[in-house]
């Protein structure tokens, strides 16, 4: 463990680590140093790591059990790792827009795992904004307008998504998931604001879309603000883990003509209550 250095990434959140080998064993003093800085800075960024699907499996099995996406398929030898391709001609990304992975299951991911193996010399950056301060940020009346609020939350069908990334469906429409607008933080005790962009989270319970779409709207613009975010900029072996019950991540799509490919692992979360 000695060497380890944490460095914030910005004033609002995330944090580079340095000074591990994520392919050599790790000591539990080592992963709770680690734990607690994706605790401190909701987003934790790793660089020039060269690991197999194996070792980031078993990087991520520190965090708890594989939590298996419902709609894509994984590497046939590697359960749970998901190629996250988008080739030189595709013009979606995959998860394109804010979002926190798999609010559509009951059991949404706790964290997520993306290593870097392709990128582009420039362009397709991960952006990261701080549910906590979001909510922190809203004034009193604000927060007792939302306190007992809940979203409904649903797989998004009709969206392009790179040819790779076609997601396996049952032919049965996806079902509709709810959780808390305002979700405490099941480690820390924090609140913050819990929700994605409204192809997901369609509307409140108990609202219509059109009479919902204002405020989630609203809440989006000001939960993305530039002072609660922070951007990642890939290099081939880079490695990012993130807090899913308090970060919404957004992968921008500006690389047109270059090919990104990226190992991705989420695991198991806890029922939002
Ligand atoms: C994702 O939304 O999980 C993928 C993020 C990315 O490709 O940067």
């Amino acid at each position: 463990m000695t060497g380890l250095t944490v460095r914030p990434l910005t004033g609002a959140m995330g944090a580079e680590i340095f000074g591990i080998d994520l392919a050599q064993p790790m000591d539990a003093a080592a992963f709770d140093r680690i734990h607690g800085a994706l605790l401190d800075h909701g987003a934790i960024f790793f660089r020039a790591q060269t690991i197999t699907p194996a070792q980031q499996l078993a990087f991520a099995g520190r965090w708890g059990e594989i939590h298996f996406h419902p709609h894509m398929k994984t590497l046939p030898d590697h359960p749970g790792v998901i190629e996250i391709l988008k080739k030189e001609d595709d013009t979606n990304v995959f998860g394109e827009n804010w979002h926190t992975d798999q609010i559509f299951t009951a059991t949404p991911a706790r964290v997520t795992m993306l290593y870097a193996k392709v990128v582009p010399a420039v362009g397709g950056d991960t952006l990261f904004a701080d549910l906590h301060r979001a909510y922190d940020a809203l004034s009193d009346g604000m927060k007792q307008m939302i306190a007992g609020l809940r979203t409904v939350n649903v797989y998004q069908t009709d969206k392009v998504r790179p040819a790779a990334m076609t997601p396996t469906m049952s032919g049965e429409p996806p079902k509709q998931y709810e959780h808390p607008l305002v979700r405490q933080h099941p480690e820390t005790g924090r609140k913050g604001l819990y929700f994605c962009h409204r192809g997901i989270t369609r509307r409140f319970v108990g609202m219509s879309e059109e009479e919902s779409r204002p405020l989630l709207e609203q809440l989006l613009q000001h939960s993305t603000r530039p002072e609660f975010t922070c951007r990642f900029r890939w290099e081939v072996g880079s490695l990012a883990v993130w807090d899913n019950r308090r970060v919404l991540h957004y992968p921008v799509n500006d690389y047109y003509g270059h090919r990104r490919l990226m190992h991705r692992i989420t695991v198991q979360g806890d029922p939002t209550s």
